[in-house]
């Protein structure tokens, strides 16, 4: 079967790996400026070609290459972790400055947790093809989280999928609830401290 992204893979892989290598470049120059790395690890994925059929499916929305790069903007995706809140907003800022994309969308579900507890910030980039020499442009989209509201999603994301033999849908939902918040509470007090040290070792 042909691919639901036409003949533009090569070119969605380039624009991954341009997406990687500024974040590579954004860590090295946080690095130089605070000493240390900020990030605690970074992934990049394109979406499958069966997890893009079936997102597809689900919205009701044609299953062809318009659809998967057109309408929908997740087909490039980044994952960015960091080990403290602050530095999530430090690399957004930076994100948003680069040259070749612009923001077309943010969703800050840290300041607004969603419902079920998830945390993390979202950002929808539009890279110009021209501007890196392909054919066209693609959207990217970013997920920034530290380390506790990663652990957090991945737990919740295996949940979903997993039967409830307990049938107590309830208590669980409330649980992880509980949990994210608990886990949030915990990363503020990791930047207050991380704040002192930092403070602390500021020259006179
Ligand atoms: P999708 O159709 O899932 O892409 O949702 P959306 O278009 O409303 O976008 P949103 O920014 O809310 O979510 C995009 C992605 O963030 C999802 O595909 C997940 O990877 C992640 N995400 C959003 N909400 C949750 C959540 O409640 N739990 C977990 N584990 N991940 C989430
Ligand atoms: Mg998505």
């Amino acid at each position: 079967m042909e691919s639901i992204y036409g003949d533009h893979l090569p070119e969605m892989n380039k624009v991954m790996s341009c997406l990687e290598d500024s974040v590579t470049e954004i860590r090295g120059q946080l690095k130089k400026k605070y000493g240390s790395d900020p990030v605690e690890h970074c992934l990049a994925r394109i979406k499958s070609e069966e997890s893009m059929r079936e997102k597809c499916r689900r919205r009701e929305i044609p299953e062809n290459e318009d659809s998967a790069l057109n309408v929908l903007t997740d087909a490039i995706g980044l994952r960015v972790i960091c080990a403290f809140v602050e530095d999530v907003y430090t690399i957004c800022d930076d994100l948003k400055a680069l040259s070749y994309a612009e923001v077309v969308k943010e969703k800050d579900y840290i300041r607004h947790a969603k419902p079920n507890g998830y945390r993390s910030y979202h950002m929808i980039l539009k890279v110009s093809g021209g501007k890196l020499g392909l054919s066209r442009d693609y959207f990217a989209e970013f997920q920034l989280r530290t380390i506790s509201m990663d652990t957090w999603a991945a737990l919740e994301h295996h949940l979903k999928y997993k039967k409830n033999p307990s049938g107590n849908t309830e208590l669980l939902i409330r649980e992880l609830k509980r949990c994210a918040d608990e886990l949030a509470a915990t990363d503020m007090s990791m930047q207050t401290l991380r704040n002192m040290i930092y403070r602390d070792e500021l020259p006179e």
